[in-house]
């Protein structure tokens, strides 16, 4: 793979960076004054008055106490003055929105997670032009100091129709208490990274997460004018509101029917122990976490029989990480590597307390980043979160008479899918030629709903200042 150089100072630092921050807050605006609004890009661009400066991934020799990024929508382009026909040439999902009924329904937001119900404004995509995402390291005094300058500069160039804030749980856990952010891609040309620890993953070409570069087909995702396409991405913003007492009856419930510890269910379920550790390393006990380097480091298909999972029978095959990266299982179509997301998503709302149950809202927010919402994001959720033939016959390297894997797998994620009581479906697998041996836990109801999402281009710094100088002129 050819890596070019990348210009860390003209890319948003979110796409190539993990900030570590505990404390995030996402502000929803609307332009109201198209000339105000490109005044408003260039001060933080430029970190004027006093403002915040748009966040780049150029290296930081201290680690900043604040970061800022700023994604558009497709109607947001439009009001800055971006013409139509150059719209033409962004992804489609992108154009289309994540309120269209399409997008909507390619990633499950159906019933009640449909847009009709989003809260803070995002039910109107029309109206969603700029999302502006502020992260603190630790000090929520800064984040409310910070807040107040960015409230007085919108004055009158932009409407906040809502402010979602974040806010990270101990041990990087999400509200179902896994350990999250372990698995990231290696992006090609990117900065080394820290955390989450290196692996021996596949390094996956830099164009699946900037405009303007080769992609894993050898092609180039780019955009007109060349202004934008340059070092530009794109995100799925999502507001995923978790249930998890209902996560923690079903962890009971079907673990009791499937005669299991619950625990061994929830490792199942997500292909992770709780405290992190894969399935495919420790698929009998959770044990204690493997170090950081170790986390990550493994594949599902191995010619060494300890080592091989290709049935899903450590690992299931319908688990939320092999649905999501399915490695080298063997999928229909291009492989996972064409199909990669960079995560960059922080809990929100109060730590479940299962002693003192309280009905808050809580769940995940944030980003999904990628260079083609419809090759990567929409893909990944339409195809391999809510469908399960995307599994291709495939037997174990060492042990062929113990059945194909195309038998391992039923119904939708655990987690994301539209599950309902009629067809939602999960399987245990076990040994057996046509998976006649396996457990296939049926009836449950789903435990994420859509609270809120936007489909956003993140432009290069250099895009931006050329938003800047469109809207003002
Ligand atoms: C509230 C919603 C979600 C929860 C609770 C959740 C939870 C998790 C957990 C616990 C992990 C394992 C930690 C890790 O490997 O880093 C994980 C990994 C992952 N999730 Fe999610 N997730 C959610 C939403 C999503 C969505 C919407 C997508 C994309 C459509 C997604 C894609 C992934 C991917 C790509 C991985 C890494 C898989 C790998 O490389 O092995 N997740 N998630």
């Amino acid at each position: 793979m050819t890596t070019l150089p990348l210009q860390y100072d003209d890319i948003q630092g979110t796409i190539l960076r993990g900030y570590r921050v505990d404390l995030a807050r996402h502000f929803i605006l609307s332009v109201c004054d198209k000339a105000a609004a490109g005044e408003l890009i260039l001060k933080l661009v430029e970190g004027r008055d006093g403002l915040p400066r748009i966040t780049s991934a150029e290296r930081w020799l201290k680690k900043p106490s604040g970061f800022l990024n700023i994604g558009f929508t497709c109607s947001g382009l439009a009001a800055l003055g971006v013409g139509a026909e150059q719209l033409a040439s962004f992804d489609p999902s992108f154009q289309r929105g994540a309120t269209n009924t399409d997008s909507a329904s390619a990633v499950g937001d159906v019933g009640t997670s449909a847009p009709e119900g989003w809260i803070g404004g995002l039910a109107d995509g029309s109206q969603v032009h700029i999302l502006l995402s502020l992260w603190v390291a630790k000090d929520p005094v800064l984040l409310e100091s910070l807040s107040t300058r960015l409230r007085q500069a919108f004055a009158g160039a932009v409407s906040e129709l809502s402010a979602h804030d974040a806010q990270a749980l101990p041990d990087n856990q999400v509200h179902f208490g896994y350990r999250d952010n372990i698995a990231q891609p290696t992006i090609a040309g990117a900065p080394p990274r820290k955390h989450p620890a290196p692996d021996d993953q596949e390094v996956i070409a830099t164009g699946e997460f900037l405009l303007g570069y080769p992609n894993q087909s050898n092609g180039v995702y780019s955009v007109q004018p060349p202004e934008l396409s340059r070092n530009g991405s794109y995100a799925a913003f999502r507001i995923l509101e978790q249930d998890v007492a209902g996560f923690d009856a079903f962890l009971n419930e079907y673990a009791a029917k499937a005669g299991i510890d619950a625990e061994l269910l929830a490792a199942k379920v997500c292909g992770r122990w709780r405290n992190g550790n894969p399935l495919t390393l420790r698929p009998d006990e959770a044990g204690a976490t493997l170090p950081a380097d170790q986390l990550n480091d493994f594949n599902y298909v191995s010619p060494q029989l300890s080592q091989d999972d290709t049935l899903g029978l450590k690992c299931p095959i319908g688990s939320h990480i092999r649905r999501n990266n399915p490695r080298n299982g063997a999928v229909v179509g291009t492989d996972s590597a064409h199909h990669r997301i960079v995560r960059r998503a922080m809990p929100y709302g109060p730590a479940y307390d299962p002693t003192q149950p309280s009905a808050a809202a809580r769940g995940l927010i944030g980003y999904f980043i990628n260079a083609s919402l419809s090759n990567q994001f929409e893909f990944l959720s339409s195809q391999w979160n809510l469908l399960s033939d995307f599994v291709k016959s495939a037997k174990a390297p060492c042990n062929p008479d113990a059945g194909d894997a195309v038998f391992n797998i039923s119904g939708e994620d655990v987690f994301l899918g539209v599950n309902n009581t009629a067809d939602s479906s999960f399987t245990l697998a076990a040994p057996g030629s046509k998976g006649e041996n396996n457990t296939v836990l049926e009836g449950f109801s789903r435990m994420i709903t859509t609270r809120g999402g936007a489909y956003c281009f993140l432009p290069g710094i250099g895009g931006l200042r050329y938003l800047a100088q469109l809207a003002t002129t």
